[in-house]
């Protein structure tokens, strides 16, 4: 015999009881009320029964369909203000969970720094590859085979031609090897040497900058530096050019700034001395011009070539350069 519209509300009920989510409860509706439930199914029965049987049974089925349609919606509005209740419990008092905001890295701000002041005096920025060809890095800049100046820079040698460019300064000839006069360009970038203290580091950064036109004499040079001390630090940053030997220059300079943390009076920082080194310069040699097929008679040029480090210590008054590399957050933070 079918079960009894009592049976199937009886149980119905308790299966609602029990139903732990809306899923559950959705799921439910359908078994008892949806189009093939079974409340549905016993009231298209009734037309089976007897005649006289009909009325009565009609009458309690509809009746407990509309009960049990009532009772379901209730359920669903209880679990849904349940839910409410639970999402009242966050305390929207609590502060917020901050997220971590990154930075530059202090050598990639100075960095930017000192290309912008070159690229406001009208220099391009250029970049050529980390690792070189002894030609590149070397023989091309007036660095002869065996010659004693290559002892100068501690080089890391990948192969017997092959080396992890000790300077910037590569890129001096492979940017005239693309391009005629007039050139105007800086060269940021990465540099290797086997060496490592507290001012120095195997890696390194340096920009170098290179100028070539009709004209261009050490005077140029000096100004164009002397603006760019004036702008990195401050206009009572005085220069001096000091005579020194690079083999790609000549005549070359080293260029001292003032001591910034004595101002001349002599400290620690410049040993006494009252003066820094922050970088090499000169005027660019004849042989470079060779090399690159310029015409050494129509152009002359200069060039230099600075650590990005060295600078970065100066402004920020670091003494350990290796600080720079060990990525301890407190450190970096502070730029
Ligand atoms: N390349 C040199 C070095 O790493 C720096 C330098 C000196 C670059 C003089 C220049 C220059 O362009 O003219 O020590």
């Amino acid at each position: 015999m079918e079960r009894t519209i009592e049976e199937i509300n009886e149980k119905a009920l308790k299966e609602l009881q029990a139903a732990s989510d809306h899923e559950a409860i959705k799921a439910l509706f359908t078994r008892y009320l949806g189009r093939k439930g079974l409340v549905t199914q016993y009231l298209r029965n009734i037309s089976k029964l007897p005649r006289d049987k009909r009325p009565e049974a009609g009458r309690k089925a509809n009746e407990i369909k509309r009960t049990l349609d009532k009772a379901f919606k209730e359920a669903l509005k209880r679990r849904l203000s349940d839910t409410f209740e639970k999402d009242k419990e966050i305390d929207i008092s609590l502060p917020g969970r901050m997220t971590l905001q990154g930075s530059l890295h202090p050598i990639t701000q100075i960095n930017r720094q000192i290309c912008d002041i070159f690229e406001k005096l009208g220099f391009d920025i250029v970049e050529g590859p980390e690792v070189e060809t002894d030609y590149y890095n070397f023989e091309a800049l007036n660095f002869p085979k065996n010659h004693p100046a290559r002892d100068m820079q501690d080089t890391l040698y990948v192969s017997d031609n092959i080396v992890l460019r000790t300077h910037t300064s590569p890129v001096q000839i492979r940017t005239m090897e693309r391009q005629t006069p007039p050139v105007r360009v800086v060269a940021p970038g990465k540099v290797f040497r086997c060496d490592s203290d507290v001012t120095h580091t195997p890696m390194f950064h340096q920009v170098e900058g290179l100028l070539v036109d009709e004209n261009i004499s050490f005077g140029d040079l000096k100004g164009i530096l002397t603006t760019f001390v004036h702008q990195m630090f401050d206009e009572r940053t005085s220069l001096r050019f000091r005579p020194s030997f690079f083999p790609f220059t000549e005549p070359s300079a080293e260029v001292d700034i003032l001591c910034v943390m004595c101002r001349g009076k002599g400290c620690r920082v410049c040993s006494q001395t009252g003066w820094l080194e922050v970088l090499g310069s000169g005027m660019v040699h004849p042989a470079l011009y060779e090399n690159v097929g310029y015409d050494a008679a129509r152009y002359t040029g200069f060039a230099f070539g600075m650590g990005v480090e060295r600078i970065a210590m100066l402004k920020y008054g670091i003494d350990d350069m290796r600080k720079f590399f060990e990525n301890d957050l407190r450190f970096l933070r502070q730029f």
